[in-house]
């Protein structure tokens, strides 16, 4: 199973990667790998802690620079939603939001997030996507409709808020969580009609990406301002921690089900 991981080296032929150093690596699901050191970055445990290289300062926190940067582009006074929004990708999109001038609206699954949506990463407004009173909650934290809608679940949930898009609204689709999941494709017309009228007659923008598109360009912007906001608590994060490579399952299942909060790390030792 592929994935990042924060490693410590128990071993080297790298004079740049001594034993005791830690490196952010791909190794997957495993407990030891062995790998070239330039497939390697080195981390600076005094500059932040190491796990925020799978987190906030790394590609989960950079995905939601670069594309709500980029193709969001939130001015200020503007109104900035995001789903997912405890998550690492939405958390961040809605500090940075804030960073830029904008009202940052969070929608996320259940009382308890939407709570720290507000006390802990001072989103604006939020909004609990699983009550039945979702749409109009929706309504009454976006009175001004929104600008930029950074799209990170799609289903019911994205297609609400694109209901309520300003002229000239922007979409960055970063993910689609709600269909990852899915055992049987979901119906209806791809796109919609009363899709494609909205997209022209607001003038609406929808441009998809994968971060990786954008990281030659403002990777290092990117740390150096991300990193700067992470140090002096300008930007906050959470990190949700499970023991035992064993429980990777399990805890992989309960992302697609809104069972963490905030990165989903497993640590292995
Ligand atoms: N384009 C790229 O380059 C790129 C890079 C990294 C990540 N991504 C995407 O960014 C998104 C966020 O990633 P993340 O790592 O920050 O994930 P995450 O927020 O840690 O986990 C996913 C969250 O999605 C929510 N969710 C699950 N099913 C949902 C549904 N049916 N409707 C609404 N919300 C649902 C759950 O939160 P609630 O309990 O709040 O519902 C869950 O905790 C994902 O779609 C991911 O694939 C894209």
């Amino acid at each position: 199973m592929v994935g990042a991981t924060v490693c410590e080296v128990v071993e080297s032929r790298s004079a740049d990667h001594p034993v005791g150093a830690f490196v952010l690596a791909y190794t997957g699901w495993q407990t030891h790998a062995v790998v070239p050191a330039r497939h390697t970055r080195r981390l600076d445990p005094d500059a932040a802690p190491v796990s925020t290289a799978l987190g906030v300062l790394g590609m989960p926190g950079f995905t939601a620079y670069a594309g709500l940067l980029e193709i969001g582009r939130p001015a200020e006074g503007e109104t900035v939603v995001v789903a997912a929004a405890a998550g690492p990708v939405g958390s961040a999109v809605g500090q940075i939001a804030q960073q830029r001038g904008a009202r940052s609206v969070g929608i996320a699954g259940g009382a308890d997030k939407v709570r720290l949506l507000v006390d802990e990463f001072g989103f604006d407004a939020a909004v609990d996507h699983r009550s039945p009173t979702f749409l109009d909650d929706l309504a009454a934290a976006t009175p001004d409709g929104v600008d930029v809608y950074f799209e990170n679940v799609g289903g019911t949930v994205g297609e609400a808020v694109v209901r309520r898009m300003n002229t000239y609204g922007r979409v960055p689709v970063c993910g689609l969580v709600a269909d990852y999941n899915a055992t049987e494709p979901r119906g209806g017309a791809e796109p919609s009609p009363a899709f494609l009228r909205r997209v022209l007659t607001r003038s609406l923008t929808i441009r998809g990406f994968i971060q990786d598109e954008f990281q030659a360009r403002l990777g290092e912007q990117f740390q150096r301002e991300m990193g700067a906001w992470v140090a002096d608590g300008t930007v906050r994060y959470r990190e949700d921690v499970v023991d035992g490579l064993e429980n990777a399952v399990e805890a992989f299942r309960g992302l697609l089900t809104g069972r963490n909060v905030g990165k989903l790390l497993v640590r292995v030792s």
